[in-house]
């Protein structure tokens, strides 16, 4: 069977933050894999590397935030959380954050709305854990600006992809 990997560039994403909290310490990192599954109730399905840190908290926690970034966001603010691990570096040093009423991390610049996610399910795919949950709170924070595209970040920011992310192709 032959695997064209043009065709994989024809998948559509949004890129998001996904962020969570434990022992009043948050953390979030860039996800380009977030999509809504279901609308009765409202369910959103997320994969995340298993070596990242979100990875840890989520498990941990059963809770997780997800953010749409707006387009017109840099390089610094992607960098920031999708290329530094907060193993080792704060990523919320730079850029203001609020915590939620189920004590999720917000940012508060360059991003559209807020979800509050509590998962129910999670299903193992070896190098990843795709986490099913429900919508528990959604909130508009910015009526102004369009969601950053995947095809966006690419195409017009030359932005590159991570090792930990579900696209990434050694
Ligand atoms: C555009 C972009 C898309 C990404 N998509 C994903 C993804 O869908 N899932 C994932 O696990 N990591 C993804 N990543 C990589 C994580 O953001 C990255 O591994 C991050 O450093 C993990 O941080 P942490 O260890 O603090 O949790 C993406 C990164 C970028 C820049």
């Amino acid at each position: 069977m032959n695997i064209d990997i043009k065709a994989f560039y024809d998948l559509s994403y949004g890129v998001y933050i996904v962020g969570s909290c434990l022992d009043g310490k948050p953390n979030a990192m860039i996800a380009n894999s977030v999509m809504q599954v279901t609308a009765c109730p409202e369910k959103l399905a997320i994969c995340v590397n298993k070596e990242s840190l979100t990875h840890e908290y989520i498990l941990k926690r059963g809770f997780l935030s997800v953010q749409a970034i707006k387009e017109g966001s840099d390089m610094v603010f992607i960098g920031n959380f999708g290329f530094r691990t907060g193993r080792n570096f704060d990523k919320f040093a730079k850029y203001k954050f609020n915590l939620t009423q189920n004590n999720l991390p917000a940012v508060l610049e360059n991003t559209l709305d807020i979800f509050e996610i509590k998962t129910e399910q999670t299903i193992d795919l070896k190098t990843h854990t795709m986490f099913i949950g429900n919508v528990v709170s959604a909130e508009v924070l910015s009526g102004e600006g369009k969601p950053l595209t995947y095809n966006y970040y690419q195409t017009v920011m030359r932005g590159k992809t991570p090792r930990g992310a579900t696209t990434f192709k050694g």
